[in-house]
């Protein structure tokens, strides 16, 4: 068995969690707060602001043949409707860098962190945010979209409904089962509330900051959907030949007795709901990091003695590919798994990790699911939100006094995959 001719391996990074000062940013500010949900701040990340080249080469050393990464909102467009033309001329040279590497750029135009100004409007339970986003989106399509096959337009466009889902289930006492894919700190964010809200008031002009990782409401869900339907209006219109989609952080859900409506719930929740804006698109991409299992009130907690990552969820390489054939099954454009990935400081496991998880992705392939690459997550260890540094994801080590990079073995494992001998080698 091999992943068919043109099957794209490749690692993932964010903006904002490895590229360091971005200063103009949403996330930046809440960083530097007094009270804060944030374990330390971002800064300097991993420099990759400046060391893209040393990254990209890494990769394509290993023999991987894709790189996805994301453009910062808040570098381009720092004020609204001032773009900086250096910031664009960056991403020029990372996307330029990428292909002179044998690296398909697979780009995202919205990771998570906005604009600090786009906050102050509003954020992302405005009204007026799809037409801001749609702007942006032309200035950076215009710019750089004749290179791209690839644009995703929003990661994780559900991850604000996720956290709404999280916070119903804490209100009633049973948030232990909940397990966002993303390093967040919701205590902390609940037991210095009144505090963090007076600095919103300072920085924002709001006590309570519609920043993308907050709960959305239904209204908020759909100004996220309606700000990717105007970006994929400006994409086909301005770079036809790219493949345009978003992508969802999506659980393999399983049912324990007597949970069945609550995980067709939660499939709504997580993926259902999100169908006014993705059906019709070229691409969806699916993002994986573990199972949930699924009682009568919700997802249960973690079963007592499993294996568990760093993040405190299941390790569980086997979701990925359980997650691709379930969306194959109600989603008939092509999936890019946009990120799969494990914390852990034993990089041992994460090269089991990859090669449990691999072998059943080409399986889908082989079934004729149209899956047409992966992406690990993530290429360094970087700057797990409000969890901070202390997630290890990467494939590549970041001293973090010196900025150095030394590839794990898991690089080299992931890259056999991608050169098409696995762990066959
Ligand atoms: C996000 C990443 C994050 C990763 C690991 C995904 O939710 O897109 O930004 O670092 O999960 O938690």
């Amino acid at each position: 068995m091999a992943f068919p001719e043109g099957f794209l391996v490749g690692a993932a990074v964010a903006a904002h969690q490895v590229e360091g000062n971005n200063t103009k940013s949403d996330f930046w500010l809440m960083e530097q707060m007094e009270h804060t949900s944030y374990a330390e701040p971002s800064l300097l990340a991993c420099d990759h602001y400046n060391r893209y080249e040393e990254d990209i080469r890494l990769a394509a050393g290993a023999g991987l043949n894709a790189f996805r990464f994301s453009i910062e909102w808040a570098r381009v467009e720092p004020e609204p409707g001032v773009f900086d033309e250096a910031a664009l001329d960056h991403y020029r040279s990372v996307i330029d860098c990428c292909r002179e590497n044998g690296l398909e750029p697979i780009v995202t135009l919205f990771h998570f962190s906005s604009p600090a100004w786009l906050i102050r409007q509003g954020g992302w339970e405005s009204p007026e945010t799809p037409a801001a986003f749609a702007r942006y989106v032309r200035h950076v399509a215009e710019g750089l979209g004749d290179r791209l096959n690839y644009v995703f337009t929003i990661n994780e466009a559900n991850l604000g409904a996720q956290i709404a889902g999280y916070i119903k289930l804490a209100a009633n006492g049973d948030a232990d089962g909940a397990n966002i894919q993303m390093g967040l700190n919701l205590e902390e964010r609940d037991e210095q509330a009144d505090a963090m809200a007076r600095e919103y008031q300072d920085l924002f002009g709001t006590t309570s900051p519609a920043s993308f990782n907050t709960p959305r409401t239904d209204a908020g869900n759909r100004v996220i959907m309606e700000a990717h339907r105007r970006a994929r209006e400006v994409l086909r219109e301005v770079c036809p030949q790219a493949r345009v989609g978003l992508t969802l952080s999506l659980h393999d859900l399983q049912t324990a007795e007597g949970g069945e409506d609550a995980e067709k719930e939660q499939w709504r929740i997580e993926f259902e709901q999100f169908r006014p804006a993705f059906e019709g698109d070229d691409v969806l991409g699916v993002q994986n990091y573990t199972r949930a299992i699924v009682g009568p009130d919700g997802m249960l907690p973690t079963e007592r003695g499993a294996r568990v990552t760093q993040m405190g969820y299941e390790y569980c390489p086997e979701a990925a590919a359980r997650v691709v054939r379930r969306v194959a099954s109600e989603f008939s454009g092509e999936i890019l798994m946009t990120e799969n990935g494990v914390a852990t400081a034993d990089d041992a496991e994460r090269c089991e990790f990859i090669d449990r998880a691999l072998p059943e992705l080409e399986a889908c392939a082989e079934d004729g699911i149209p899956l047409t690459g992966y992406c690990h997550w993530s290429l360094l260890d970087n700057f797990e939100w409000e969890s901070g540094y202390r997630m290890q994801f990467g494939l590549v080590v970041v001293d973090r006094e010196t900025m150095e990079r030394t590839p794990k073995p898991s690089l080299a494992v992931l890259g056999a995959w991608a050169r098409g001998v696995g762990d066959r080698e």
